[in-house]
């Protein structure tokens, strides 16, 4: 472990922890990219995490997502999120969590206010704007549920190809991004943007943690390669 980097945590004054699918590769959560298990596997995405799939067949896509969601329920927060949440405890409002996953594994490990840059496989919303009878309480069970009186369809509460980020959390992330002193890089490739861009805004020291090289090693500082599971409790035990 580079001493340096540590001592960048020490005296950081706002952290930014930038996190992808290698976050939770420890956890037994698929990364994306990997070509044999990953999560796009037998699985054009670009064909079926869209809006006009859903709408053309929304049971098809339904089911796949609770399939997902029944296998994300099963793990649990590796050692990396929670030295995430443990830091966050002992240093109030020093780190920010921006995050490409949609597991929810940081805010079961205890850490608050994470930004989920591509919303969060355990919740729905509505596909179409809400009209005054759509109640998520009283759904008309189904693949997916729907509103009883006008049919409107539930939907994951996730990114799909072509649409835009939840507009806050993106503006919380960037003004984060800019004004933090230290971003570390957690297991993400770095070529999905704008997400990928955070690292290449902000005005702080950057440090890529990552087993394989990625697309944002040049923008970092310092590039450590390694886990999250076994570098994060390293680097933020103080
Ligand atoms: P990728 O699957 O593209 O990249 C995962 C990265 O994690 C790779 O660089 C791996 O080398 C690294 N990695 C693997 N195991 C690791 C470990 N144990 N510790 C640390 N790093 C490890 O996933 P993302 O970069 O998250 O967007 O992909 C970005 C976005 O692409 C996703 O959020 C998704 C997709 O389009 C949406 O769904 C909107």
């Amino acid at each position: 472990m580079n001493g340096e980097v540590r001592q960048w945590v020490r005296t950081a004054r706002h952290i930014v922890l930038l996190s992808g699918a290698g976050m939770s590769a420890e956890s037994g959560v698929p990364t994306f990219r990997d070509t044999q298990t990953g999560l796009w596997a037998n699985f054009r995405p670009e064909q079926l995490a869209t809006e006009a799939a859903y709408r053309s067949d929304p049971a098809m896509v339904w089911d796949w997502y609770q399939v997902r969601r029944d296998s994300i329920a099963k793990v649990q927060p590796n050692p990396g999120h929670r030295a995430v949440a443990a830091f966050q405890r002992r240093h109030p409002g020093r780190l920010t969590v921006v995050t490409q996953n949609v597991d929810g594994l940081h805010q079961r490990a205890g850490s608050p206010g994470v930004l989920a840059l591509h919303g969060n496989i355990a919740e729905d919303r509505w596909l179409d704007a809400p009209r005054a009878c759509c109640d998520a309480s009283r759904l008309r069970d189904g693949r997916p549920p729907a509103c009883s009186a006008c049919g409107n369809l539930r939907r994951p509460a996730v990114v799909w190809f072509g649409e835009m980020l939840p507009a806050a959390e993106l503006e919380a992330a960037e003004a984060a991004a800019q004004t933090c002193d230290l971003m570390l890089v957690v297991g993400t490739s770095g070529v999905v943007y704008p997400a990928a861009g955070l690292a290449r805004a902000t005005a702080g020291r950057v440090v890529v943690i990552n087993p394989e090289p990625s697309a944002l090693d040049d923008a970092g500082d310092a590039v450590l390669r390694g886990t999250a599971a076994t570098m994060l409790p390293e680097l933020l035990a103080g």
